[in-house]
């Protein structure tokens, strides 16, 4: 297998967007990265999106999106894994460079999810569960998170304020990112103030519904040594794991076995461990998706994810700074453009370039992407040459 590097990045603007199209919003997000990456060509193209038949009434996006990025006649194909459709996308492209089925590759995430009312979006959103199971009976994303929350309150005392705190430092850390839809400072008790969506979790432990898009370029190592891109960013290990879908298959519904599993693929790719990663952007999809995926991903002891947090360790200023980009709460989570737009933060974190949320002396880059309550993960490290 060859060496993967990504060289080039894009994304388009994030938020509700009526005046730009799906493919106006992936055809930014592509052009920008091809840019970025001065890559002499496109042999191929893989797309991740959720839902577009739902959000959009459009399939087929393969083939749409190659054309409206200019690259009409190459290979062009959707992957879809529910909100983990873009990382799941990252890694069949990651593969297809690696195996030496092409060299140049872009890899686009998008989803344009406010073009319907607030019912049918969930409704398309809760087809990522187990329907049958689950959404017929009632139990929507944040009532099945919620009842996740609660089952990590009652077994490991994790409390309301530290589920705050999760939104909070994400807010923080939004506020400095230029391309998050929600800027704003919120404190604890604005969280805790906020209206209440399914007991525990309030409006303010939401990620939020958005538009958007985000695009990366790959090739091999050697060729981006010849493009002279600097630094070189590496994709040192992906892993991917599956879990049921229906959280009441599982054992425990505490503990995202899809994420650490995927986790341990990726660490054992990369040849290191959880503490040799010096940031990552995960998947808080609710606050209490980011405190069990800080214990899935070994950055501490389960049922520690609370405390992990309130200590502040997963703060820009501590010692495992998670979601420097303001994460899903802030940026917002256009679910199938998600997991590209973590390998985004961590390419411009890794080379130096994220502005005012640039975080000091990073090397190792660690992006995690779930789908549904976790029964799909995918998990990427990368790494900045010569680290
Ligand atoms: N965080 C912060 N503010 C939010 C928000 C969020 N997640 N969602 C909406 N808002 C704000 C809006 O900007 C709006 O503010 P305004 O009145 O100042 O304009 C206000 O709250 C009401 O917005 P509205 O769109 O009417 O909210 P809603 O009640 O229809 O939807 C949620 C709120 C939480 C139900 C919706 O965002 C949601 O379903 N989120 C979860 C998405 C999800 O499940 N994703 C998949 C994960 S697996």
């Amino acid at each position: 297998m060859r060496e993967v590097a990504v060289i080039g990045v894009g994304m388009s603007p994030w938020g509700e967007l009526w005046r730009s199209s799906l493919r106006d919003l992936f055809a930014q997000a592509a052009l920008e990265a091809m840019k970025d990456s001065g890559a002499p060509r496109i042999d191929s193209m893989v797309v991740g999106c959720m839902s577009s038949g739902l959000f959009n009434g459009q399939e087929h996006l393969g083939s749409l999106m190659a054309d409206y990025a200019g690259l009409r006649g190459i290979p062009a194909t959707r992957v879809e894994s529910a909100c983990a459709s873009g990382g799941a996308a990252f890694r069949t492209g990651v593969l297809e460079v690696a195996s030496g089925a092409s060299d140049f590759v872009l890899v686009g995430g998008v989803e344009k999810m406010t073009d319907v009312s607030g019912d049918a979006a969930t409704r398309a959103l809760s087809a990522a569960s187990d329907f049958e199971y689950e959404a017929y009976q009632g139990a929507t994303f944040p009532a099945l998170y919620a009842m996740v929350a609660r089952a990590h309150m009652d077994r490991y005392g994790t409390t309301r304020k530290q589920l705050a705190m999760v939104a909070v430092k994400n807010h923080e850390n939004g506020l400095l990112n230029p391309r998050a839809q929600f800027r704003q400072r919120i404190s604890v008790d604005a969280v805790l103030g906020s209206v209440m969506v399914a007991d525990p979790l309030r409006l303010l432990d939401c990620s939020p519904i958005t538009d958007g898009a985000a695009a990366v370029v790959l090739c091999p190592k050697e060729l981006a040594v010849k493009l002279k891109k600097k630094p070189l960013i590496k994709v040192a290990g992906i892993g991917q794991a599956s879990d049921c879908i229906a959280l009441a298959q599982r054992k425990d519904i505490t503990r995202f076995e899809a994420a650490a599993l995927a986790a341990q693929r990726a660490y054992k790719a990369a040849g290191i461990g959880p503490d040799e990663v010096d940031f990552a952007e995960v998947h808080d999809c609710f606050t209490i998706a980011e405190i069990c995926v800080l214990e899935a991903l070994g950055f501490c002891k389960t049922g520690q994810g609370g405390r992990f947090t309130e200590e502040g360790h997963t703060s820009r200023l501590g010692r495992k700074p998670i979601n420097p980009s303001g994460g899903l709460k802030s940026k917002g989570h256009p679910v199938g453009a998600t997991g590209v737009a973590q390998i985004v933060e961590l390419v411009e974190q890794l080379r130096g370039s994220a502005g005012e949320r640039q975080l000091s002396k990073v090397r190792c880059g660690l992006a995690e992407n779930m789908g549904g309550t976790c029964g799909s993960a995918v998990v990427s490290i990368l790494t900045r040459e010569g680290a």
